[in-house]
């Protein structure tokens, strides 16, 4: 058997991801493939129990560098209950967030780069997706939004402020710029189906 691919999104809140990933996910149904759908954090029992850690509470509830450990077992166990056997079973697995938001976001936090991915060697044996789409909207469209959906109620991190928006949109670009071959910035404006025929072109070359 031919084993999955793994493909995430990343982006900021509002971005579209969510949505993205359920569309996505029918087009690769359409040709044929098996697809598995997951988030994070969260995913699996274990990292949905820390999910609810990492976004409830106080935005000082944790350090960057306590918050930076929690994401990694959140995502280790993700890893090793969900991701890695639904590849291993020949699926395809579309991740709304994966590790490149720990570097976007604790990285906007100070979190060294490369400390992130040392953790995410330790933790799950440094599994990379083979394909990153990063959906990139204007901040102020982002935020609406994720406030139309969410009745403007906010979680630990869209309460922070525009600077720290800006710097974790600069993050991702980052690492698009290092990673080009994984990691593709795709234009999340307009309307839905305009945004899945991008992020499908993104894809074409593993969809042969
Ligand atoms: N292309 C789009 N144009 C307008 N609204 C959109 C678009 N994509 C998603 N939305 C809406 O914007 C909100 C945020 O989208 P969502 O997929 O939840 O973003 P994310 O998961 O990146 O935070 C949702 O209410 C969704 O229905
Ligand atoms: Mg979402």
């Amino acid at each position: 058997m031919t084993a999955g691919r793994f493909i995430t999104l990343e982006g900021g809140e509002g971005a579209g991801k969510s949505t993205q990933a359920a569309r996505l996910a029918d087009e690769l149904g359409r040709r044929g493939l098996e697809v598995l759908v997951t988030r994070e954090p969260g995913g699996s029992e274990g990292a949905e129990a820390v999910r609810g850690l990492l976004l409830g509470g106080e935005v000082a509830r944790w350090s960057p560098h306590s918050e930076t450990l929690l994401f990694a077992a959140a995502r280790a166990d993700h890893v090793e209950k969900k991701i890695r056997p639904a590849i291993e079973a020949g699926i395809w697995v579309i991740s709304d967030r994966f590790v490149d938001s720990t570097r976007a976001y604790q990285g906007a936090q100070g979190i060294d780069d490369a400390a992130i991915l040392a953790l995410h060697g330790f933790g799950s044996k440094g599994l990379l997706p083979d394909r990153t789409l990063v959906l990139e909207i204007g901040q102020d469209e982002g935020a609406s939004r994720a406030a139309t959906r969410d009745a403007g109620a906010l979680d630990r991190f869209q309460s922070r402020g525009p600077d720290f928006h800006a710097a974790v949109a600069a993050g991702f670009r980052g690492i698009a710029e290092r990673e080009p071959e994984r990691v593709r910035l795709v234009d999340a404006s307009g309307d839905a189906e305009a945004v899945t025929a991008r992020l499908l072109a993104e894809l074409a070359d593993l969809l042969v």
